[in-house]
């Protein structure tokens, strides 16, 4: 049905795309199936789990809570995107690589966009901000206490 056809235009991760979207498509589906950004997850599809945790104009959003049109002249930034042009680690990426942060990884791409927007606003956190900032991400697997050391050294590091 045409009418059910929307054209959107958007950058993620500072690439600018025109397309044409279902309304019902949901964002998370657009990066990954569209785009081909299979970095971000889907784990719960219900907003729980925050695995498909991408930033709109800087701020953490779900993205199978949003539908692609919703991004229409926003900016998204995606896993994808956090690596330098060089091919350099982001020192969250880098640090959770120093500190075995993740095991089977399905949660490290939302957790990655969620700590670099939280890192931004608080660039000196304490543990406990750190867990509570994480408290919005699920991981299955790693009892969060690498993540949290991984945090605290990205934000170390970062700070110079
Ligand atoms: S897949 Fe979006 S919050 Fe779980
Ligand atoms: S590393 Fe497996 S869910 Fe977090």
């Amino acid at each position: 049905m045409d009418n059910d056809l929307h054209d959107i235009t958007l950058k993620v991760n500072g690439t600018a795309y025109n397309a044409r979207v279902e309304s019902r498509l949901l964002l998370s589906d657009f990066l990954r199936h569209d785009l081909a950004l299979a970095g971000t997850h889907v784990g719960c599809e219900h907003g729980v789990c925050g695995a498909c945790t991408v930033l709109l104009d800087g701020e953490p959003v779900r993205s199978c809570l949003m539908l692609a049109v919703q991004a229409n002249q926003h900016a998204i930034s995606t896993i994808e995107g956090l690596t330098g042009p060089s091919g350099d680690y982001h020192p969250l990426q880098q640090a959770m690589h120093d500190h075995h942060g993740l095991q089977c990884g399905y949660c490290t791409p939302g957790i990655l966009m969620t700590m670099t927007a939280f890192l931004d606003e608080n660039a000196s956190p304490s543990e406990d901000e750190v867990r509570e900032a994480l408290s919005g991400n699920l991981c299955r697997c790693t009892g969060y206490q690498n993540i949290v050391d991984a945090v605290m050294t990205a934000a170390a590091r970062m700070r110079g």
